[in-house]
């Protein structure tokens, strides 16, 4: 059982304060004491388009690295793999969605420009020894297009399986898929590729994220993707809010008696430390009144 905890990424990329690198990477070295596996510490995008995770070469030469932990970024393109190399990052993120009209909007591409733009940084992170992960986006439902049929979600994992990624992240982008949705998508992918190369990422838009957690973990999934305090959302998928609260997934899946490995009161305080920077950014839903209380 895996937590690959996003917060520092999925969650500061969507924050509107400006959070100052030292308090970012006290935030990282906290994360790195309370049992997760993996930390997403920033993103070598584009600052003009993410201008919160400017600071991502910054963040990883203050971080104290703690042995055993996976110290991951986003890459979108060759110019960030060269600056992720530099950083000394430990594996690399790429990140396509299913969805034509998100991949524009997101990283200003088709989803096979995004493939094609990718098979250098694949080849050239693995020349560098690094793992590379592949999030597929609105991998269940995308807000400009609706409902994304799970034979697509396949010929994408295919895309980049067949380019060598060695571990897929399926990605609910917009917090709104339902368990069944997530037990359909797994039926149809687990035969194709084993547990062990996919992680799933839940956003909790719609209160659902613990119950999809439970369903992948129920279908042999064992890597899932949190952020503490549920902080977080993309910037380019409108009305989707934070990730899963890795406090909430611990504890769902420690209760069920999975070895999770993951120290709560420590979680709580990684989480504080960025309590005081944190700025109330949470959007309406396009059907929020259906939520409102
Ligand atoms: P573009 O504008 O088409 O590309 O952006 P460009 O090559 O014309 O570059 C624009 C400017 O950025 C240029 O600078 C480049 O040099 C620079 P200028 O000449 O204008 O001064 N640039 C870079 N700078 C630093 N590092 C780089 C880099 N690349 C270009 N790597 C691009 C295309 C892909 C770069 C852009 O669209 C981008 O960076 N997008 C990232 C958007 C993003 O980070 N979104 C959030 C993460 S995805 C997400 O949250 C979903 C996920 O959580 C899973 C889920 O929940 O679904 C992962
Ligand atoms: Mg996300």
């Amino acid at each position: 059982m895996k937590i690959v905890e996003v917060g520092p990424r999925d969650g500061l990329q969507n924050e509107t304060a400006r959070i100052p690198t030292e308090v970012k990477i006290a935030y990282i070295d906290a994360l790195s004491g309370t049992g997760v596996g993996e930390i997403e510490a920033s993103a070598f995008v584009s600052p003009r388009w993410v201008p919160q995770l400017d600071d991502a070469a910054a963040v990883f030469a203050g971080i104290a690295r703690r042995k055993g932990i996976v110290y991951s970024a986003l890459v979108p393109n060759e110019r960030g793999l060269a600056r992720a190399v530099e950083a000394r990052v430990d594996k690399v993120a790429l990140f396509t969605a299913v969805s034509e009209t998100f991949n524009r909007k997101n990283i200003n591409t088709s989803l096979a420009g995004s493939l094609k733009r990718f098979a250098p940084v694949v080849a050239g992170a693995h020349r560098e020894r690094l793992p590379v992960r592949g999030y597929v986006s609105t991998a269940f439902w995308c807000a400009f297009e609706g409902r994304i049929a799970p034979e697509a979600v396949l010929r994408v994992v295919d895309g980049l399986m067949d380019m060598g990624v060695d571990e897929v992240s399926i990605s609910d982008t917009i917090g709104k898929a339902a368990p069944d949705e997530v037990r359909r998508l797994l039926e149809l992918l687990l035969p194709r590729l084993p547990a062990a190369r996919i992680a799933m990422h839940f956003h909790d838009t719609y209160g659902r994220g613990v119950a999809n957690v439970l369903a992948a973990w129920s279908c042999g999934i064992g890597t899932f993707d949190a952020s503490a305090g549920g902080l977080g959302g993309c910037p380019y998928a409108p009305g989707a809010s934070g990730n899963v609260a890795t406090e909430d997934v611990v504890a769902a899946l420690d209760e069920r008696g999975a070895e999770v490995g993951v120290d709560l009161e420590k979680l709580s305080r990684a989480s504080g430390l960025l309590a005081p920077y944190l700025v109330d950014t949470r959007r309406s839903m396009p059907d929020a009144d259906a939520h409102a209380c």
